[in-house]
């Protein structure tokens, strides 16, 4: 079992009426940084929020700002995130994919890719970096770890897995993704963040397959004490 993982606090499901309570309460239960997931009804089929609102976030708290483009075209917006505030942006490599997107089947079909446009991820992850922000690849479920994706993975400063289709808080942890994780862990030292249906029952499934960062939404914010919650995620075994 890896040491320590960090815990990431994923404002999604935190109370939207009292944002900056919420902000405080998470910061004195110890997470180590806050993620926070942009959605545009067209990569996920739902909609959350975009720089304004993290502008106002960023001036509530010190911690990292990690911010979890879920968005198509995530190379025209980057600045934008860049300005509002964000430490780490996370795109999706499925927006520079092959595959054909059929806009309607959004809601049946999660976005995946076996064939990723490597040098064009690799110019939007130089374009992150290049405005002063880290920069990180995100695969959904059924985005395979493929040989080609490598290059990419080794260019980014934290790598995103996901573990539940992107859209919602409050699903069930995909554990079918965890050898992508062991795999990837065997050339890349970088930090793995793991996101979707993070408990304490699938956190030590996580931290076992080699991820370093465990985001957590539902679990965390629906517990009624954060700081026991947040230290659940690091204990042996359940
Ligand atoms: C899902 C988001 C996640 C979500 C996690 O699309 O990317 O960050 O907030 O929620 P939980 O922890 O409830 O699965
Ligand atoms: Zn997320």
């Amino acid at each position: 079992m890896p040491s320590k993982c960090r815990v990431s606090a994923s404002l999604l499901s935190a109370n939207f009426l009292k944002l900056g309570d919420e902000i405080r309460a998470t910061e004195a239960a110890g997470t180590d940084s806050f993620h926070l997931d942009v959605m545009d009804n067209h990569l996920a089929p739902n909609l959350s929020y975009g720089p304004p609102v993290i502008q106002w976030i960023r001036s509530a708290t010190q911690l990292p700002l990690e911010v979890h483009l879920m968005i198509d075209n995530p190379h025209l917006f980057v600045a934008d995130y860049a300005k509002a505030g964000a430490d780490l942006l996370f795109f999706h490599i499925e927006c520079y994919a092959a595959e054909p997107v059929n806009p309607l089947a959004i809601r049946e079909i999660p976005r995946a890719t076996t064939q990723p446009d490597i040098p064009q991820i690799l110019a939007v992850i130089d374009q992150i970096k290049q405005l002063g922000v880290k920069a990180g690849i995100t695969l959904n479920p059924n985005s395979p770890l493929t040989p080609a994706l490598k290059p990419a993975i080794l260019a980014s400063d934290a790598v995103l897995i996901m573990s539940v289709n992107p859209g919602f808080s409050g699903q069930k942890f995909i554990a079918d993704v965890l050898p992508k994780i062991t795999e990837m862990r065997t050339y890349y030292q970088g930090d793995i963040h793991i996101d979707g249906g993070i408990t304490n029952e699938t956190a030590p499934l996580a931290r076992q397959a080699g991820v370093s960062t465990l985001i957590s939404a539902s679990y965390l914010y629906s517990s009624a004490d954060y700081k026991s919650a947040i230290q659940s995620l690091n204990l042996v075994s359940h």
